[in-house]
């Protein structure tokens, strides 16, 4: 089921300034939505305490009903809020990470509606690593239920512009700010399994949760991880621009040779043909090269949109670090995998 009912709001743009955050505050206790930045990507954020107003952020998105949101918190004790049992693992974690992109899945407490999560048992929270989502979440007096402040679909927002494209007529607040530092959202780290396991790679990497942990994490596959579907966002395809992108994996020798080809057979058909990523390879770190694609990733997907790319082709990269999150991302936006 995917929520569609929607009123239509005059959307407000606002300065990143205090008298903005106490508005923006005032808005979400009185149940409405508010588009902020965070270091990774710009959210959609209603109380989480709220069902009603939680319901808004699942209708101004189209968002599928089965599809859970990360609450955001401002200080380490709201956890206590949020979960009703947390581990020493998550303390461990958040001393060490928050704020920052992780995101904590645990036992959900009864003063977050089920709604938050979709129905399931389980909440996930994290602590933002951006001045104005903490101040917000401050001023509000609530912890803040909001997934990336996009349509359903869409590549997530990493601009305010990105917001209001997407979203301008269906929320009441944008807050406008720099771009989001990151780019791509945050490590979902499941620690109610049996064994710590990523449902989505991210900002923080699976080696510093080992070794913040001191034991191994696993990766859950895309849909599924020991054959039970973990993560509900994974199994939608996300993150996609209009025109079909074609993911091409394999040695870097034959990458380029394919990539080659394919270029010259789209564009000998009149076809307006978008290149991602290839140019940075070679003459960067794999650790450069990463945080450099992860930055840009979604902005260069929306501006290949409004140049009317007919079709994007995109090099795989190096998959250690922020490269998994990224190849992660590319992997769920492609129409198709070619290996060179
Ligand atoms: O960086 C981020 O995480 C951004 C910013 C705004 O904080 N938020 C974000 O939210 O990316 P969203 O809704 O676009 O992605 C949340 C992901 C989805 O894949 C969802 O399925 C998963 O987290 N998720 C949320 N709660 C969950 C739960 N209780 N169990 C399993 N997965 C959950
Ligand atoms: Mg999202």
């Amino acid at each position: 089921m995917r929520y569609t009912e929607f009123r239509t709001t005059n959307t407000i743009l606002l300065p990143d300034d205090q008298s903005s955050i106490v508005r923006a505050a005032q808005v979400i206790r009185q149940g409405g939505l508010v588009a902020f930045p965070t270091e990774t990507v710009y959210g959609l954020g209603a109380a989480a305490t709220d069902a009603k107003a939680v319901t808004r952020i699942y209708v101004a998105k189209g968002r599928p009903a089965d599809n859970p949101l990360i609450v955001h918190i401002a200080e380490v004790k709201q956890l206590e809020e949020v979960s009703t049992a947390v581990p020493d693992s998550a303390h461990r974690l958040a001393q060490q990470f928050w704020p920052g992109p992780l995101s904590l899945i645990l036992p959900r407490s009864n003063r977050i509606p089920a709604l938050v999560s979709a129905g399931l048992g389980t909440v996930a929270v994290r602590m933002p690593d951006h001045k104005v989502a903490l101040a917000l979440i401050l001023a509000s007096g609530v912890p803040i239920a909001a997934p990336s402040a996009n349509r359903s679909g869409r590549p997530s927002p990493t601009t305010y512009k990105h917001v209001l494209a997407d979203l301008a007529g269906r929320i009441d607040i944008v807050i406008k700010c720099c771009p989001c530092p990151i780019g791509v959202e945050s490590t979902v780290l499941d620690l109610t399994s049996r064994q710590p396991t990523i449902l989505r790679p991210g900002g923080i990497t699976r080696a510093q949760l080992e070794s913040a942990l001191g034991c191994k994490v696993a990766l859950a596959g895309r849909h599924s991880f020991q054959g039970v579907p973990l993560s509900p966002g994974m199994k939608y395809r996300h993150y996609s621009p209009r025109a079909p992108l074609i993911l091409v994996t394999g040695s870097c020798a034959r990458r380029r040779i394919l990539v080659q080809s394919l270029f010259d057979y789209y564009s000998s058909r009149g076809l307006k043909v978008g290149l991602l990523n290839s140019v940075l390879q070679g003459c960067l770190h794999d650790s450069d090269i990463a945080q450099r694609l992860a930055a840009s990733l979604y902005k260069t997907l929306r501006e290949m949109d409004c140049w009317g790319a007919d079709i994007i082709l995109a090099e795989k990269i190096d998959e250690k670090g922020l490269g998994l999150a990224v190849m992660n991302r590319l992997g769920r936006a492609a129409v198709r995998v070619l290996k060179a």
